[in-house]
């Protein structure tokens, strides 16, 4: 049920910082500070390049893992909506992992593209929620999302929940290639355990981003902002708020902005930047500013450090705990969701049933 929600999207958004610690749960260690993931049948230290697919959201969670399977395992991950990976040939190689990601396990594309790379002799990894879906059947490791049934056609808890698994399975990738000492490792559980209080804290600023909603509501189109690891955030929230909303919507790297997309900057172009403090934020402000130079309205997002040293001049400020990079991307979903969420509701959508769109696509 519902409960005290007015919609599943809201309760599943509020159920956030529950079903993380319950993902987290299972694949972390805490007592030793270890990340703790089921064995597979196959060695994992051997494996030498990953492949992602996936689709719509679960793609854009693909998408943040590929930037730590990289930095922490030191092993090549190539990413692919599987609508696309499978009509193209991709060479897979011996020594590779494919990493299927889906909330429902059944999504057609996905699934085609989990049956051929095994039939090029790739072995399988399969984050899912539903645990007796056809992918996590089809799995050698199977490596679920704890995040229970997701009701609201847009994808919400099953995000943030494979990003935690993720998160989880890119360190112990690393571990089995010898990449990550135990100082390391226990740094990075550390960091990942303190996702659901830092969830919990994203989401006291509900009513502020309620409050501000109307910025965004009259809108034709909203431009979405991020660089490295929150770049994919900025995709997502682009698609939540077409989803839901039917406003235009699109996700930039925030560095591409001055390719092209910056032509499309007025006072009309409300642009949501995603700039947690970390490396990137410096280089994220100055493509800000950039917009902002040429009359965009520009609403931020970051944490008190980053509000106080680039609010100024912004038409609204969403103020975010500040969080270990590693979790930035988690954290910052709550916003996005909220965003587009009260959105939809200012304009009076269907939330929990945008129209034309189904919660588990079977067909290809
Ligand atoms: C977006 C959304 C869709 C799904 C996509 C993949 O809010 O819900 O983009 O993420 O259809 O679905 P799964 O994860 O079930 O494979």
């Amino acid at each position: 049920s519902k409960g005290n929600h007015r919609h599943y999207m809201l309760k599943e958004i509020y159920e956030q910082p529950v079903v993380v610690a319950q993902t987290l749960r299972s694949y972390l260690r805490r007592m030793e500070d270890q990340v703790s993931l089921p064995v597979p049948d196959f060695d994992l230290g051997a494996i030498r390049r990953v492949t992602i697919v996936a689709c719509g959201t679960s793609y854009y969670a693909g998408m943040v893992a590929k930037y730590w399977f990289e930095q922490f395992a030191r092993v090549p991950v190539d990413i692919d909506v599987a609508s696309e990976f499978r009509y193209r040939a991709p060479v897979m190689e011996d020594g590779g992992l494919m990493i299927v990601i889906s909330q429902s396990g059944e999504t057609a594309d996905t699934l085609a593209a989990l049956r051929h790379a095994r039939s090029e002799g790739q072995k399988i990894a399969a984050v899912v929620n539903v645990p007796t879906s056809t992918m996590a059947r089809e799995a050698d490791l199977l490596l679920p999302t704890h995040a229970g049934p997701e009701i609201g056609v847009a994808s919400t808890k099953a995000f943030t929940c494979q990003l935690a698994v993720l998160a989880a399975f890119a360190a112990n990738l690393a571990r089995a290639k010898g990449r990550l000492d135990g100082k390391a490792e226990k740094e990075l559980v550390r960091h990942l355990a303190e996702a659901p209080a830092a969830l919990n804290a994203a989401l006291a600023y509900d009513e502020s981003i309620e409050a501000m909603a109307h910025l965004v509501a009259g809108a034709r189109d909203v431009l979405y902002l991020g660089r490295g690891p929150d770049y994919p955030l900025a995709l997502e929230g682009a698609l939540k708020l077409k989803e839901i909303s039917y406003i235009h919507a699109e996700g930039y790297a925030a560095g591409e902005m001055k390719h092209g997309p910056i032509a499309l900057i007025d006072d009309k172009v409300p642009v949501i930047v995603l700039a947690p403090s970390g490396p990137l934020f410096e280089k994220t402000v100055s493509n800000m500013q950039e917009v902002q130079a040429r009359g965009g309205k520009v609403v931020l997002i970051s944490d008190y450090d980053g509000v106080q040293a680039a609010g100024e001049g912004c038409i609204a400020t969403i103020t975010m705990p500040k969080v270990h990079p590693l979790i930035a991307p988690m954290v910052y979903a709550v916003p996005v969701q909220l965003l587009a969420y009260h959105v939809a509701v200012a304009k009076g959508t269907d939330v929990d049933q945008p129209r034309n769109l189904a919660k588990s696509v079977t067909v290809e």
